[in-house]
């Protein structure tokens, strides 16, 4: 965008407001994005409200503490909190109030793992930010919703609250969040530009003006809020389409006696080749959920979305598959009495998200066989209120107890730790690898079976 000068002088005095703090930014939702998010401003200068409904994310916001592990937030916070630029808010509309731009950070996934959108959340945050809406003020929508969602649920919403009008008198900006847990802030700050769209006064350019702070990757407007809320869901659905294709790949290596894990490293050698990983599932609150609504919305308008469809089914099928490779391994066949170690619960590596993990579905189909016995261990997990909905399943931190007496280990997430364990410890325990993570020259090479090969000899 190439501005005038008036236009430049705007921009000055609009970041010379947040970095002195007079620019109240309101985060609602402190979670996975809302706390990297807030931490971001934090670390430009910017007078950050929290706003959240769980007192004990409040609590510990207010001792300069997020309940997300994500690195240098917490460092964020405290500081925040020390100068006094961090304020914690039980009540969303006077954080609305006190604040010009707000930033709706909560969850549109259903508690119950369903994939739909449920938008209870966010058009609750919109209600409230309506109430405490002053004119010229700005809002933000950040969750990946389905496309329509800001323009038909969340605007209409806040005019009627505030009985103010988008085309006159406030902005209202779609900016998907594209982070990766683990290393959310570097993602916001270094790694990927931010995507906007928005409606109201000068919206486009004051949101460029204010998303440049800390976006250094360049920020990318988009004409529609619609094509916005698309965006976001179709790098979900390039991840879930090209992940079952490996799924598809690799079970095709394994009846036809290939290492998938081979043939995939030499065609990745070539430029237009980019096989992903094959694995036990896909989970988390995004690759899994974002067909779902691409598929939601195909549904509603007599689309048929083809790939993205069966790519959903390949994918959920992956953990009932992987199980019936897996039980090949054991000796017996009083599978009831077998007892299973599964090697992580997150949904993937160096993580503590648990969130539709495919672990959850390894779990129901030993059950499915009977199994009776089956102990998970995870680095980054030391409890779980999901696993009190199956019977008999232990989650430890420690790995000896995990896999003490066991007749087979599932590894289904690809922690680090994983990746070391050697014949020592495994012993001759049989190990299904559903993640291609073991080196086979570590460990019994007889007892492991490893999802994209197909060539185990069990003793
Ligand atoms: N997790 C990710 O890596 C990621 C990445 C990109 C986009 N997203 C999107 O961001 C959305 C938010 O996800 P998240 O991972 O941050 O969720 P989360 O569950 O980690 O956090 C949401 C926070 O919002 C709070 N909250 C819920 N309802 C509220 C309400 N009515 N008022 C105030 N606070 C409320 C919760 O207490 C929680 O602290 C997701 O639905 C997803 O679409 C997530």
């Amino acid at each position: 965008m190439v501005g005038n000068s008036s236009k430049l002088i705007q921009d000055r005095k609009i970041i010379k407001k947040i970095k002195d703090g007079k620019f109240k930014i309101a985060i609602y939702g402190l979670g996975h994005v809302g706390a990297p998010l807030a931490a971001v401003w934090l670390r430009a200068g910017a007078h950050v409200i929290g706003v959240d409904n769980s007192e004990s994310v409040l609590t510990e916001a207010r001792k300069g503490k997020t309940i997300i592990p994500e690195p240098n937030v917490n460092e964020a916070f405290r500081k925040g909190i020390d100068t006094g630029r961090f304020e914690l808010y039980d009540d969303a509309i006077t954080a609305s109030r006190d604040s010009y731009f707000k930033m709706i950070c909560v969850p549109v996934l259903s508690q119950d793992q369903e994939l739909s959108a449920n938008l209870t959340a966010v058009s609750d945050v919109a209600t409230m930010i309506g109430r405490g809406l002053k004119k010229n003020d700005l809002v933000s929508l950040n969750p990946s919703v389905p496309p329509g969602t800001t323009e038909e649920i969340v605007i209409p919403i806040i005019e009627k609250e505030s009985g103010l009008s988008v085309k006159s008198d406030f902005c209202m900006i779609y900016n998907p969040e594209r982070i990766y847990e683990g290393r959310a802030i570097t993602d916001i700050e270094n790694n990927y530009p931010a995507i906007l769209s928005s409606l109201g006064p000068n919206s486009s350019q004051l949101a460029y003006t204010i998303y440049s702070l800390i976006f250094k990757k360049g920020v990318l407007i988009l004409k529609s809020i619609r094509t916005a809320e698309a965006e976001k869901l179709f790098e979900g659905v390039y991840r879930d389409v090209n992940i079952a294709l490996a799924n598809e790949l690799a079970k095709f290596c394994e009846v036809a006696g290939i290492d998938f894990w081979q043939a995939r490293d030499a065609a990745n050698s070539q430029p237009y080749c980019h096989i992903h990983k094959a694995g036990i599932g896909v989970g988390g609150a995004c690759i899994p959920v974002y067909p779902q609504f691409v598929l939601d919305v195909a549904n509603k308008m007599n689309v048929l979305c083809e790939v993205t469809n069966i790519s959903r089914s390949i994918n959920n099928g992956m953990p009932a598959y992987c199980v019936r490779q897996a039980i090949k391994l054991l000796k017996f066949s009083d599978l009831p009495e077998a007892k299973i170690s599964i090697l992580g619960l997150a949904f993937r590596g160096e993580v503590s998200d648990t969130r539709l993990s495919p672990t959850y579905a390894v779990i129901t189909e030993l059950q499915r066989f009977g199994v009776k016995d089956i102990r998970i261990h995870d680095p980054f997990v030391s409890s779980d209120p999901n696993l009190l909905n199956y019977d008999n399943v232990l989650l430890t931190s420690d790995l000896k107890k995990a896999i003490k007496n066991s007749d087979l280990i599932i590894l289904s997430t690809d922690h680090k730790e994983y990746k070391k364990l050697g014949k020592k410890f495994i012993g001759n325990i049989p190990v299904y690898d559903g993640r291609g993570l073991l080196d086979k020259n570590s460990v019994n090479k007889l007892k492991i079976l490893t999802i994209g090969q197909g060539d185990i000899k069990i003793s």
